[in-house]
């Protein structure tokens, strides 16, 4: 059993050195062996493809043929954005800070793609799966060469960019989907704003953003001795010295995603909320910042917000109702 304060400590002494990415993956490739996705992440990551692809479907303005989509967070194995090509879109930009997608990743990611290939079960796991993009898929896998990730990608029409999706290159109104997969609660509030701006932007005006967001302390998936609500006992100032500057967790609650969703031009037009063991969290003496949230929003472990630009201010009075309230499921974890 891992102790999360020590793989703490650890995060916070690469995090000194130069290229501190290229020394966390070492650490996840041979000690804590989170470098590659297992065959269980493999298949929920395409669970979550086609979550993205049913609320483009739903909320979205219905694109004829193809569709393009921006990702934000890249990471290390690009399964959604690959399960997207092969459901139909033509061109995704993925950005990502840091180059964590390196040549094994993707080899690694490709072959689960290869192996899911080879054993039929595509069409079950992406239903909207289209034949010619497997075609191309397949092509891509065959021709092992000296390319890098990006070169690679390119080729299924994935563009990698390195740097702040605050940022983006891409002109106004260009893509109907914007994407995320489990990036949000890694990422400051005002920069998040920053993002859900330049997300408004590019957006479509009757484009969609989905994006599944992480609630619960991830320190807990490593040591079994804490509950996914530990990180809520700590005041801002404890966390600041607990939290791993590799990966760092925000602990903004669900409250706070709708509130930035809503500042930043976002109607949430759908909200889909997995909870955990309500005697888990009454086990966490909470932090005073946490005290006045909602049992129910703090019970949240994961969430998926789909919002939809919102009307302009001059056009709500007499908008009839794009949006209406959201609505909301809760699943059990
Ligand atoms: C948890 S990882 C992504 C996981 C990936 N989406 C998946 O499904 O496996 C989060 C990534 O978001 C990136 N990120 C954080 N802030 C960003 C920003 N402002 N612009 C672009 N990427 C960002 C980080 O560098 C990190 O690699």
């Amino acid at each position: 059993m891992g102790n999360w304060k020590l793989k703490s400590a650890v995060h916070r002494t690469l995090s000194w050195l130069p290229h501190s990415h290229r020394w966390n993956a070492l650490l996840q490739r041979h000690v804590t062996r989170g470098y590659f996705a297992s065959a269980a992440t493999f298949e929920a990551k395409l669970g979550c493809c086609r979550r993205h692809l049913s609320h483009l479907r739903r909320f979205g303005g219905r694109p004829a043929g193809g569709f393009a989509a921006l990702e934000l967070g890249t990471g290390s194995w690009p399964i959604v954005p690959i399960g997207l090509f092969l459901c139909g879109a033509d061109r995704i930009w993925s950005y990502d800070l840091v180059p964590v997608l390196e040549p094994a990743t993707l080899r690694h990611t490709l072959g689960q793609f290869a192996a899911a290939i080879h054993a039929g079960s595509l069409p079950r796991l992406l239903p909207e799966l289209q034949p010619d993009r497997l075609a191309q898929l397949t092509a891509v896998i065959a021709r092992a060469g000296p390319e890098t990730p990006a070169e690679v990608l390119s080729h299924l029409n994935i563009h990698v960019r390195i740097g702040d999706a605050r940022h983006t290159d891409l002109p106004a109104g260009a893509v109907p989907l914007v994407f995320s997969t489990v990036v949000f609660e890694h990422i400051p509030r005002t920069v998040l704003a920053g993002l859900l701006t330049e997300f408004r932007r590019v957006l479509t005006p009757d484009g969609v953003m989905s994006h599944q967001i992480g609630l619960a302390d991830q320190f807990a998936s490593f040591d079994r001795s804490i509950t996914p609500y530990n990180f809520l006992r700590y005041t801002e100032r404890q966390w600041r010295w607990l939290n791993s500057p590799m990966i760092p967790q925000t602990r903004l609650r669900l409250a706070d995603h709708r509130a930035l969703y809503r500042e930043n031009g976002f109607d949430v037009v759908h909200e889909e909320n997995v909870t955990g063991s309500a005697a888990d969290l009454r086990s966490v003496p909470l932090a005073p910042q946490f005290r006045t949230h909602a049992f129910d929003d703090l019970l949240a472990l994961y969430s998926w917000l789909v919002g939809r630009p919102s009307a302009p201010p001059h056009a709500q009075g007499r908008a009839t109702s794009r949006t209406g309230e959201p609505s909301t499921t809760t699943a059990p974890a």
